[in-house]
């Protein structure tokens, strides 16, 4: 019988990549997703790449009876994916009451339920955040955590705080945390992507806008960072690579394949790429422009980080495949996706 995952932000950026992944891959899903930052029309796209159309349950993680509720109707869930909760970083900063809540209140509800219902799988979005400026690169799990520099970050650190307690109290939970290094591009189908409202924060939404005309130009934030080109370096992976990630995991879980109760793995490609090589990557993969400017620095940002993915090599069996002008080349046909008007669609 089929094993039914519950994926919850299933209808965000790399939710929605993952959900196709576990489609592709034999497994059932539902969605759980309250649209705040995404909208219900994904699952009509995954449907038309996978030929499924998962259930998707409208609603707040927050809200304790709600998911009750909407576990007395799905009672043969074999593994969580939770993905739903807030990220912008900024944001994060002017709104720190309201990440902690969101992030934090649906993780605790979520894993209430675990204990509750009896599944016994879950596997957390965590982030390379948690590690600051690393004093040594590339960053492996080990590496000390640093104390957070956002709401946002702290919310991942606590996140996996909670879920370690947790397992530590109940043998029967096991779960997996995923450290992303910085995940771009889009599904090869241009079907699903990355949505962001409004102006973007993130640097390939800003590239691949610029690009389009949508803004003026992009601002490369600082050119004396201690680098080979002065600009800050990220370890940038394929979202369909990433999500790849989470089919194994969950399997793993599901498979009781995981060494310890709690694993935490970094997911990156390990190198580091600078934000002028990522631009000149863009203009590589698409043969367009992307007008750019030096100014400041961007308050909180990390000199550089790219990640040791060696762990998650060795005992997932998972490494990143896609290049990144690959990466960059489905991220520009996403934009001119989404910038179709609807209807154009079907
Ligand atoms: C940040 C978070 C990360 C989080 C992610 C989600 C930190 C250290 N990192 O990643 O945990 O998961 O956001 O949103 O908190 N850049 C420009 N111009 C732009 C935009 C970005 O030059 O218009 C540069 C930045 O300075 C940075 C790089 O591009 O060097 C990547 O930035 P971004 O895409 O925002 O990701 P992070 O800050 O690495």
């Amino acid at each position: 019988m089929k094993k039914l995952i519950l994926v919850t932000g299933g209808t965000g950026y790399i939710g929605s990549h993952t959900v196709v992944e576990l489609i592709e891959n034999g497994y059932d899903v539902v969605i759980i997703d309250n649209l705040y930052n995404s909208e219900a029309e994904v699952v009509d796209r995954i449907a038309k790449i996978t030929g499924t159309t998962p259930p998707l349950e409208v609603f707040d993680l927050c809200d304790a009876a709600r998911l009750e509720s909407f576990f007395r109707k799905y009672q043969n869930i074999d593994g969580i994916i939770h993905f739903a909760a807030y990220k912008a970083v900024g944001e994060s900063v002017h709104k720190p009451l309201e990440y902690y809540r969101n992030n934090l209140v649906s993780l605790m509800n979520l894993l209430d339920s675990m204990k509750k219902t009896g599944i016994p799988a879950f596997v957390f979005s965590s982030s390379c955040t948690v590690y600051g400026q690393p004093e040594k690169l590339p960053v492996s799990e080990d590496s000390p955590i640093q104390p957070a520099v956002s709401p946002y970050g702290n919310t991942k650190q606590i996140g996996e705080e909670i879920i370690r307690d947790t397992i530590s109290s109940d043998p029967n939970i096991r779960a997996i945390a995923l450290r992303y290094f910085n995940p771009i591009g889009a599904h090869p189908s241009g079907l699903i992507g990355e949505l962001p409202r409004g102006v973007p924060e993130n640097l390939v939404p800003y590239i691949t806008q610029t690009a389009y005309g949508l803004r003026d130009e992009l601002k490369v934030f600082g050119n004396d960072y201690n680098t080979p080109d002065g600009s800050c370096i990220r370890d940038y992976l394929h979202v369909v690579d990433l999500a790849k990630a989470h089919v194994i995991a969950i399997e793993r879980l599901i498979g009781n394949k995981n060494k310890s109760g709690f694993e935490i793995f970094n997911l990156g490609t390990g190198n580091g790429v600078s934000v002028l090589e990522a631009i000149k990557s863009f203009e590589r993969a698409t043969g367009v422009k992307v007008k750019y400017r030096i100014t400041s620095r961007r308050a909180g940002d990390i000199e550089k980080i790219w990640a040791d993915p060696s762990l998650a090599n060795r005992e997932l069996g998972w490494k990143t495949v896609s290049s990144l002008d690959e990466a960059m080349r489905t991220a520009w046909e996403w934009e001119k996706f989404i910038r179709k008007p609807h209807g154009n669609e079907n």
